[in-house]
């Protein structure tokens, strides 16, 4: 089981050097004192990326790395273990995966879901939109479920554009949040399959409980009684999915079936009176490896939910469901990575000695001074030297700018040689940049880093595209300065 009291792992926790080999995560690695993700040394990249074939050119830092072929792996990985899971319990429902689009939806990242065979969860108008066009490219494909949720009330633009998108792609399951979103769905004529969402976030005991809870998503009991017999009632509609979602990053296995049990007994009741419902969608909550001591065992997990469906439903005497995750920080968390140089090791009579990064951690990583929220942080070069205990700073002017972020107890240890010192954050590739927004003026005007996106199709040698940064023309243009002054 996960241990929740200790305290996140952010990095090398030692004076010594790193052992040649040493393997910080699976896609992680020590060798010779650079740091590789995969088969990429990271710190060639910072260094010397002109003699890279396929790259060409000096990317100079701060970088950011996207890095595709993680994404297709976390697919495959989740897929393979329910697919183990549900042969080894003789389960007779299927699994489906979705990816959750809002927590990043740049176009590499839903090509390469989308090629993965994921279904696509949504939230927003926009959204919508990202569909159509993957749907032009031929990659959303007519099998694929495309699950809308978010609010959609009456006359709102999400709403007429979910209308327009079933007219495109038949596969698509409107989720009721609430009661006025129906409306819309009834009187289109369009035959809907449309999901209900729970409003159950957050740990709850029983019914009860779930009602009493403060949230903004979904329907309380009686509505979702309600909502489910006007869709019996409609021509047009019929009842496919339940969507309970109870939390994000959630570490223990135990918890999250536990959160999970008040609503897997609404569905069962449900089920009994819409023999149509036929998927229960646990929403996001499955939690990646954001820190070095993450131990979740995912096969556990899923044995446990799936033996909890199982003895539900035979107590209610209905079919078990198929279940559906929409996963977005785990599909998408570990694929992006933050280069940076430090610029400047500042001895300042503080606890420890700063060393300043050529960019910003707070702009880059909304999550770690908004939320305190830890991300892995690893030297480039010279992980074969001493280390000693630091702390990091942004280059901007601002206070809240450091790293480990202000309320932590984690140590931070880096390279004492701080020559041409390289660093990465680590597991940022899920919701940072989209908290921090794409292009546009950020603090202390910093333009935005060059991005580097790779990706590897087996048997082939890796691609890569760059992606230019800002430059500080684009910076000033933005805040409405016409003509950027010379020079
Ligand atoms: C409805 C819904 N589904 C899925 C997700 C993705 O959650 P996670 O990143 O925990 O996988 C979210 C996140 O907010 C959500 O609101």
């Amino acid at each position: 089981m996960t241990p929740l009291a200790s305290k996140p792992v952010i990095g090398w926790e030692e004076t010594r050097p790193v052992p040649h080999n040493h393997q910080f995560t699976p896609y992680l690695q020590a060798r010779h004192g650079h740091l590789f993700m995969d088969d990429i040394d990271l710190a060639q990249l910072m260094l010397d990326s002109e003699s890279i074939p396929g790259i060409g050119r000096h990317l100079g830092s701060p970088l950011e790395i996207i890095y595709l072929p993680i994404i297709r792996r976390k697919i495959t990985q989740m897929r393979r273990i329910f697919a183990e899971v549900i042969a080894d319990t003789g389960y007779q429902g299927q699994f489906h995966y979705a990816y959750a689009s809002k927590a990043n939806a740049a176009e590499e990242v839903i090509r390469t879901t989308l090629g993965a065979g994921a279904h696509h969860e949504m939230s927003s108008t926009v959204d919508v939109d990202i569909a159509r066009l993957m749907i032009a490219r031929g990659l959303l494909t007519p099998e694929r479920m495309v699950i809308c949720n978010g609010f959609k009330g009456a006359g709102t633009l999400y709403a007429n554009n979910i209308l327009r998108l079933k007219q495109e792609h038949d596969n698509l399951i409107p989720v009721v949040e609430d009661l006025g979103e129906l409306a819309p769905l009834i009187s289109s004529g369009l035959n809907f399959n449309v999901g209900l969402r729970q409003k159950c976030y957050g740990h709850h005991d029983n019914e009860a409980d779930m009602d009493e809870a403060n949230s903004r998503f979904g329907l309380d009991v009686a509505d979702l009684w309600k909502a489910s017999d006007y869709i019996q009632a409609a021509p047009n509609l019929q009842l496919k999915m339940y969507h309970a979602m109870v939390g994000s990053q959630i570490l223990n296995r135990e918890d999250f079936v536990n959160w999970l049990k008040p609503p897997i007994e609404l569905y069962a009741r449900l089920r009994q009176r819409h023999p149509s419902l036929s998927i229960f969608n646990f929403g996001g909550g499955m939690p990646v490896a954001m820190t070095l001591n993450f131990d979740f065992d995912y096969h556990a997990f899923v044995r446990l939910l799936l033996s909890t469906m199982q003895e539900v439903m035979s107590r209610y005497d209905v079919p078990v469901p198929d279940i559906m995750g929409e996963f977005g920080r785990y599909t998408t968390a570990e694929h992006g990575a933050h280069l940076f140089r430090i610029i400047t090791d500042k001895e300042n009579g503080s606890p420890r000695p700063w060393y300043i990064i050529d960019g910003s951690i707070m702009t880059s990583f909304p999550d770690s001074w908004a939320l305190g929220e830890h991300f892995i942080v690893l030297p480039l070069n010279n992980l074969d030297q001493p280390f000693q205990q630091v702390q990091l700073g942004g280059i901007t002017c601002d206070s809240d700018d450091v790293y480990p972020p202000k309320p932590s107890q984690s140590p931070l240890y880096l390279p004492v040689n701080t020559e041409e010192l390289y660093i990465g954050f680590f597991s940022i590739g899920a919701y940072q940049e989209m908290l921090g927004g794409v292009k546009g003026s950020k603090h202390c005007v910093l333009p935005e880093a060059n991005e580097l996106i790779i990706d590897h199709p087996a048997g082939s040698s890796p691609q890569y595209t760059v992606i230019s940064g800002q430059s500080a023309s684009d910076v000033l243009r933005n805040l409405g300065y016409a003509t950027p002054p010379a020079g």
